[in-house]
C-alpha cells in the first residue's frame, strides 16, 4: 500500500497548532515524530518497498520528518515564551532576583607563575624549548661535564628505569644540549620549561616531581654581563621594578663560572623576617656561563661562541610570591587552597 506522506504530513501540523502548553506539545511530539507515530512507523518499513520506489519514497519521508521536526521546534519555543509570560503575570517568577553566578574556573598558582615567566622572556626575545622528560645518562649527565663516578652526581638522586643507562632527568640542563645540536650555528636565546624527577624524600621543600624554567643563550659575544643583565630584569618583571638582586658565587659542573641569584625578601624589603630566615634574601635560581666543555658537546666552538645558563624552580618561585609553606599543596587537589588564586 503507498504511503500518503503528504497527509501524514498536513494532519500533525494541523493537529500542532491546537497545542498551547508544553504538555499538550510533549503528547503532540510523541503521537507524530515518537517511535510509534505513523510517520516513523511508515519510515520503518521502507525495506519492504520495491527498490525502485525506496529512494523516492525514503526521501519525501524524510522531508516530511525535517518540515515536522522544524514545525515543533518553532512551536516549543512559541509555548516556552507565552507561559513564561503568564507565570510573570500571575507573579510566580520574579525576573528581579539576581541570576546564580556561575562557578568559573582558574589556572593552576604554579600556572600562573609559569606564563609570566614565558611572558617576561618572550619580551626579551626568549623561544620556548620543549625537551624530553625521558632522558639516557649521556644528556642528563656526562654531556653537561658530570662523567660517571663524579662526586657531582651526588646533586642529583636519580630515577633509574629497567633500561640500562635510561633515566627520568633530574634538571632541564639536558635540554641545552640538545637545543644546540639542534640550532648549531644559529645563535640561541631559549627556555625549556618542564617536569624533572628527583629521587628524594618529599618535603615541605621538596617533590620528586616538580617543574623547573632552563633558560640557554648563546653567541659570539656574550658575557656575564649579559646574564646579570637579564636575570636581573627578569626579577625586576616578577617581582617590581624596585626589588634588588644579588649574585652569590656557586658550583654547577655545567656552568663556569657558576652562580645562585637572590632577589631581595619581598616579604620584608630586605629587613628579615621568618620567609627568608632572617637573611633578607630570597635565593631564586642557579645560573653560570656555559662550561667550554658543555659548548663543545653542543657543537659550538667555545673558541669562537660563549652563552649563559640559568635554572628556575616555579613552584618555590610561587611559594615565596604567595608566601605559600608547603609544596605538597600544590599537587592535593585541594579546592580550598587553589581557589585562593
Ligand atoms: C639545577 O637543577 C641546575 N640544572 C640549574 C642550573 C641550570 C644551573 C643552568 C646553572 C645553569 P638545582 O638542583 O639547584 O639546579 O635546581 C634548580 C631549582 O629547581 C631549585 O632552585 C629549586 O627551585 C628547584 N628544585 C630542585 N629540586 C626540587 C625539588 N625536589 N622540588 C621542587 N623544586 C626543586
Amino acid at each position: 500500500m503507498a504511503i500518503d506522506f503528504d497527509q501524514i504530513e498536513r494532519e500533525a501540523l494541523a493537529l500542532l497548532g491546537s497545542a498551547c502548553d508544553s504538555a499538550a506539545l510533549e503528547q503532540w511530539r510523541l503521537a507524530h515524530l515518537g517511535r510509534s507515530s505513523p510517520l516513523i512507523a511508515a519510515l520503518g518499513t521502507l525495506g519492504s518497498l520495491p527498490k525502485v520506489d525506496r529512494r523516492e519514497v525514503g526521501q519525501r519521508g524524510n522531508q516530511v520528518k525535517q518540515a515536522l521536526e522544524r514545525a515543533f521546534e518553532q512551536a516549543a519555543e512559541r509555548v516556552r515564551h507565552t507561559e513564561l509570560e503568564r507565570a510573570i503575570a500571575a507573579g510566580t517568577i520574579d525576573v528581579t532576583l539576581p541570576g546564580r553566578p556561575r562557578r568559573r574556573g582558574r589556572l593552576h598558582p604554579a600556572t600562573q607563575t609559569l606564563r609570566r615567566i614565558y611572558a617576561i622572556f618572550a619580551e626579551m626575545g626568549f623561544q620556548i624549548y620543549r625537551s624530553r622528560e625521558v632522558e639516557t645518562d649521556q644528556y642528563n649527565f656526562e654531556l653537561l661535564n658530570i662523567p660517571k663516578h663524579h662526586p657531582a652526581r651526588d646533586m642529583w638522586d636519580t630515577f633509574y628505569t629497567t633500561t640500562p643507562n635510561v633515566i627520568l632527568r633530574t634538571h632541564t640542563s639536558p635540554g641545552q644540549i640538545h637545543v644546540m645540536r639542534e640550532r648549531y650555528p644559529e645563535p640561541i636565546r631559549v627556555i625549556l620549561p618542564g617536569l624533572c624527577y628527583r629521587y628524594e624524600q618529599i618535603t615541605a621543600r621538596s617533590e620528586i616531581q616538580f617543574s623547573q624554567v632552563e633558560g640557554l643563550a648563546i653567541g659570539r659575544h656574550i658575557t656575564m654581563a649579559d646574564l646579570k643583565g637579564t636575570l636581573t630584569a627578569f626579577a625586576h618583571g616578577l617581582f617590581g621594578s624596585q626589588v634588588r638582586t644579588r649574585f652569590r658565587s656557586d658550583h654547577f659542573p655545567f656552568t663556569e663560572p657558576s652562580a645562585e641569584m637572590d632577589v631581595e625578601c619581598f616579604v620584608c624589603d630586605g629587613a628579615g623576617c621568618s620567609v627568608c630566615k632572617q637573611s633578607g634574601w630570597l635565593e631564586i635560581l642557579g645560573c653560570g656561563m656555559v662550561h667550554p666543555v658543555v659548548l663543545q658537546n653542543g657543537g659550538y666552538d667555545p673558541r669562537e661562541f660563549s652563552g649563559f645558563a640559568f635554572g628556575m624552580g616555579p613552584q618555590r618561585i610561587t611559594m615565596l610570591i604567595h608566601k605559600i609553606d608547603d609544596i605538597r599543596y600544590f599537587v592535593a587537589n585541594d579546592l580550598r587552597f587553589l581557589e585562593q588564586f
